[in-house]
Formats: C-alpha cells, structure tokens, sequence
C-alpha cells in the first residue's frame, strides 16, 4: 500500500517528463511587447523547434509595432553569443513579423548577412570562420545565390585574412573588404618600444571573378599610433600581443572612385582618394577637418560603426556606439545613430552639422558592434550589434518598431548579439523539396528559404496502375495560408490512401512538393482501409503509454521490493534488538 501511495507523484513527475521530451513548439508567433521575455524567464535566447523541419530559429519579441515598417522586406541577421546554441547559430532571415524565413548552420561563426547585387543577380552575402582574434576574424565572405547554393568564397589577396567587418559589392564586380595585419610600430610615443607591434588596419578591393586586387590601403601608412583613442595597456611588446590602434569597420566606394571608412579606436570617418590612397578628410576624432556647426554633436562620435553615404555625398550616417570611450562623458551613457551633413565646397572651410539622431527608447548602450540603415522609404533600421535588439525609426527620429531578439536582462552581457541587422528584398526559391512531418494526426509543412509560398495546397490521392506503372491521382483537397515557417494541416477524411502538399506563389503557380506520404491502406479484397495517420499517431501514443508502463511496472517492482527489503531489515533489526533485552526485564 505503502508504496503505491509513493507511486503516484512519481508517476506525475514521469508524465510530465516524458511530454517534454517530445514536445515541439510548431509555429508559435513571436511574442509581443512580452515582459516575461525581457526579463529572462523564456531564457537568454528565446527559441523555436519545428516538427518538419532541423531549424531552430529565434522567436523574437515585437515590443512596439508600424505598418510602416512592413515593406514586404526581410530582416537578416546573424544572431551569435554564449547564450545562442550551436545548433542556432548562423544567417537568419525574419519577415517583417519576426517569423522565421531562412536559417542555416553548420559554419563557423558568422557575421553581416547582406542580401547584395553583383552582375544584375541578387546573391546572399556573409562573412564565416574564427572569430576569436580580438574584435576581428580570420575567414572568407561566402555568396549563396537565390536557391541558397554556395557560389563563392571570397578571400583576401597578398596572401592575408579576410575580416569580418566588412563585405561590399561594387556596381564594377569588385568587393571592399576589411583585412587585419600585424606590423610593426614605433610605439616610443605612448611608452612602448620601438620596434613594438601593431593590428593594422587594411582594406582591399577584390575583383570577385579573378580574385584578384584591385586596390589595397594601410592604415598605418596614413595615421599615427598616437590619433589612437585606445589605451594601449601592455600591448604591443611582441608579435603575438599586437596593440589594435585604429579597427577598421566599414568601407564604402562613391562614383567618383574615392573611399569612405569607419575606424574605431581613432573615433574617425576617413575620405580617401581611389587613386592615390592619400586622406581627402577626415571627420571626427584628433584628426577632424571640420568646423562643427552644432556645438560639437556632430563631431564628438566614439567608436562608431557602418559610415555610409547619402543624400548625393552631402550626408554620413553612422552608428555611434558612444560608451566605453574615453574624453566622450556627456555622450556616453548611450548609443545614438546619426545623420551627418558635411559641407565640402570650400576645401579650406569644410562644415558639419548634425542632421538627425536615432536614439532608443530604452537608451541601450552598445559597446561594440552596431549599425544604422536607411530604407528606401525613409525609415531608418537601427541595430544594436552586442545587445540583442533592433529599432526602427520614421525619418525624424521617433521610434516606431522594436524587436529584441535576446531578454533585455541579457543585454551588456554578449549573451546574444548579432553584428549587423538590416533589411533587403530578397527571392528565395530553394533547391530542395518542401519538407513534411505527420504527427498525431496533422500535418506539418515547411521549406527553409522559400519566400513565395503563399499558400500550402495538400493533395490527396489513390494508386491506380496504368499500363507499366502506378500512378497516384492527385486531387485537391484544401488550401491553407502559409503561416509563419512552419504550417499545420489537418488530414482530411478524403478516405484516400495518400497525400502531398505543394507550396504555390501568389498567382497560383506550384513551387515544390513535398514528399509522398501514406496514410492508410485499402486493401483490395476486403475493401478495408487501414487509417496510417491515426494508426501512426495513434501507435506513438501507444508506444508512448507503453513506455510509461514498462517505467511504472518497473518502478513498481523496485519500490516495493525494496520497500519489503527495508521492511524486512526493519523486522530483522527489531527481532534482534528484542533478543537482546534480558528476559529478566521484560
Ligand atoms: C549631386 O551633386 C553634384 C555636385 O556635387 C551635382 O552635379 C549633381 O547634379 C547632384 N545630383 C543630384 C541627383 O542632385
Ligand atoms: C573658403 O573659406 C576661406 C576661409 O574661410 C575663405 O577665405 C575663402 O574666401 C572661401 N572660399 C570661397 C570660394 O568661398
Ligand atoms: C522592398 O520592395 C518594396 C516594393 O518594391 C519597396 O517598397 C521597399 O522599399 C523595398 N524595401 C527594401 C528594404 O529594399
């Protein structure tokens, strides 16, 4: 009796653990304006399982929403971090409500999913291999094309490492990269040795058919140690421990053939000449050519990320990560993106001035990472690199959409970054087959990367033998609304042996099929169907419930075995004790 009293919690606590262990969240929404997610009880990375499909994706979290920031576009980002899994670890398209479009693992770390053009065709475009080099990588920028098939890996020339922070295409086929290189230094001025070592800081410009350089510019050659905002601390000392003084981060091309680029540690915006490589001007930091018209804001950025031109070369934008930089108190406690007039008309009296800030309701402050892209239809995208989240804003700054893709309790931690988040039209029409699952009676359909199934239609059909082969006959059965990455589809009672689904685009076109799957099978003498999807479901349970049963049975056993045992050794103890005592005084 005893221990089937015992029994029954424990029974409870297997039943809980064995639903567990089989559960899959199919398609669950992003959440919105959670505060259960910010505070970190869904963890520091929330995440989403498929039943069709081995993608784990982020489900993320819409604190504020705009129909204007829904522009038929798509969200790519490269979520990384101690809190992200490896199993989630990679390129990530969201659509414009945060459900999950493409993802894929299984490369190193990754960085700056771009959707970019080169020779008229859209290709996918992210930097994959080793980061842990200190605030760089060593790797190649691969390009997947529309069926999500890898066309190229672009690497560095002279024989040097492609780094993460930067990839852009040219409308002339070639691409800017960054690439980080140890040299040497005097560093004498800031207390170090003469022969001390430094990370330069170089970019290249590839042709990506040849691979071969078009152009290549070293920091070092242009700027001093000492236009470093950098404490340099002990490094420096020995080629193994170079002293990162001037950090490369972007790289932009204009018409005219010049350059523009982001460098951190000088806290500087650089114009460099196509030709000759020499500094055109430079904007911001202890090199800045420009008289700031508003008081300093436009020139007081630290550490900031992603240069960009705008407004016919009149206008920078940038993010500027603002904290941890030393001489920047008043503009420290929080990150802002910017948009930054310059005047360059009169070479010998350039202006700025600053234009427009975007800053986050919740003032995140970003240390590292970051960026800011303006849309096509004014808005601006805001991500914030080392905190999981990203902002978009109207034109003027007010913020109008934010989406966190970690718990905000996380944030300043690195459990969840992502180093770029930006927004691209892009066509996916992959190269493989939908994929389809059959769990307790529904089906699950998905396709990883396909961004024109509008509608999933299932099929169903019998065999019939024409003359040398069997042939299903397919028919219509119904129509569901592609929603989110993963759809469910109930069976319906069509009596028929077989399904497939096919994922069709707007106008009706079929895209792909799933694979065949039985259901049930008539048996031709008996005019009996065996139902598979509910014998299946229904055997799972079985199989389950079985399970549960041998565990209990065995359970059972061994507790009251060992509760007799106990009983036993109690009985024997007490007999024994009982022996002992003097008859005398009994
Ligand atoms: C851009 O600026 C240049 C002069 O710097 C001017 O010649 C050109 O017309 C401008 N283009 C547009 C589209 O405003
Ligand atoms: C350019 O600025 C300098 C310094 O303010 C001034 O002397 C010069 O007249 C300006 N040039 C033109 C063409 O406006
Ligand atoms: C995507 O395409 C739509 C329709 O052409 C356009 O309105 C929108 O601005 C584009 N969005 C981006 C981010 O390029």
């Amino acid at each position: 009796m005893l221990s089937n009293l015992f029994l029954l919690p424990n029974s409870i606590l297997l039943c809980v653990l064995l639903q567990n262990v089989g559960h899959v969240r199919c398609d669950s929404p992003p959440y919105t304006d959670d505060p259960k997610f910010e505070t970190g009880e869904y963890g520091a990375y929330p995440m989403q399982r498929f039943h069709s499909s081995k993608v784990v994706a982020p489900r993320p979290n819409l604190l504020s929403t705009h129909p204007s920031c829904d522009d038929g576009s798509l969200t790519m980002l490269n979520p990384r971090g101690n809190a992200v899994p490896e199993e989630a670890r990679g390129p990530v398209i969201l659509d414009s409500q945060g459900n999950a479009v493409w993802s894929v693992t299984g490369y190193d770390q990754t960085y700056n999913l771009q959707a970019q053009e080169y020779r008229g065709k859209q290709y996918l475009t992210f930097w994959s291999g080793n980061d842990a080099i200190g605030g760089h990588g060593n790797g190649q920028y691969i390009m997947l094309d529309s069926s999500y098939k890898e066309v190229a890996r672009i690497k560095a020339a002279n024989g040097l490492e492609a780094d993460l922070h930067e990839f852009r295409l040219t409308d002339a086929g070639t691409a800017l990269i960054t690439v980080y290189d140890v040299q040497h230094a005097d560093l004498t001025k800031l207390g170090g040795k003469s022969d001390g070592y430094i990370w330069d800081s170089v970019f290249q410009e590839i042709d990506i058919e040849t691979g071969k350089l078009v152009f290549q510019w070293r920091a070092s050659d242009h700027f001093d140690v000492t236009d470093s905002y950098r404490q340099r601390g002990n490094q420096g000392g020995r080629r193994g421990d170079p002293w990162d003084f001037f950090h490369i981060n972007s790289v932009d091309k204009d018409p005219s053939g010049n350059y523009l680029i982001s460098a951190r540690y000088t806290s500087t915006v650089t114009y460099i000449n196509g030709k000759t490589g020499k500094i055109i001007w430079v904007l911001g930091g202890r090199k800045n050519n420009f008289a700031d018209l508003s008081d300093g804001r436009a020139t007081d950025f630290r550490y900031q990320h992603d240069a960009r031109w705008h407004n016919n070369y009149t206008t920078i934008s940038i993010f500027n990560n603002g904290a941890q930089a030393p001489n920047n108190a008043e503009n420290a406690q929080f990150s802002r993106a910017m948009k930054i007039d310059i005047d360059t008309s009169n070479s010998t009296a350039m202006t700025t001035k600053l234009d427009t800030q975007y800053i986050n309701t919740l003032q995140i402050s970003s240390s590292s990472q970051g960026n800011m892209q303006i849309l096509p239809n004014g808005n601006t995208l805001v991500g914030y690199g080392y905190n999981a989240a990203f902002t978009e804003f109207a034109s003027n700054g007010v913020a109008l959409c934010e989406t966190h893709f970690g718990a905000t309790s996380r944030f300043h931690t690195g459990d969840v970054q992502s180093y770029r988040v930006m927004k691209f039209n892009w066509t996916g029409i992959p190269n493989t087959d939908p994929d389809i699952a059959l769990v307790d009676g529904s089906l699950y359909v998905s396709w990883n990367g396909a961004t024109e199934v509008r509608k999933w239609v299932l099929e169903t059909g019998n065999k019939r033998v024409s003359r040398n082969d069997e042939e299903i006959k397919w028919l219509v059965a119904s129509k569901t609304k592609k929603n989110g990455f993963e759809t469910e589809i109930k069976i319906p009672n069509s009596g028929r042996e077989f399904v497939r689904i096919v994922g069709v685009d707007g106008s009706g076109k079929s895209l792909g099929s799933t694979r065949v799957v039985q259901l049930r099978k008539s048996s031709p003498s008996t005019g009996i169907s065996v139902d598979y999807a509910w014998e299946e479901a229904a055997s799972s349970t079985a199989l389950r419930f079985l399970g549960f049963c041998v565990a209990m049975l065995c359970f059972g056993i061994t507790f009251s075995w060992v509760v007799d045992l106990i009983r036993q050794w109690r009985s024997i103890g007490r007999y024994e004790h009982y022996s002992k005592v003097p008859m005398e005084d009994v």
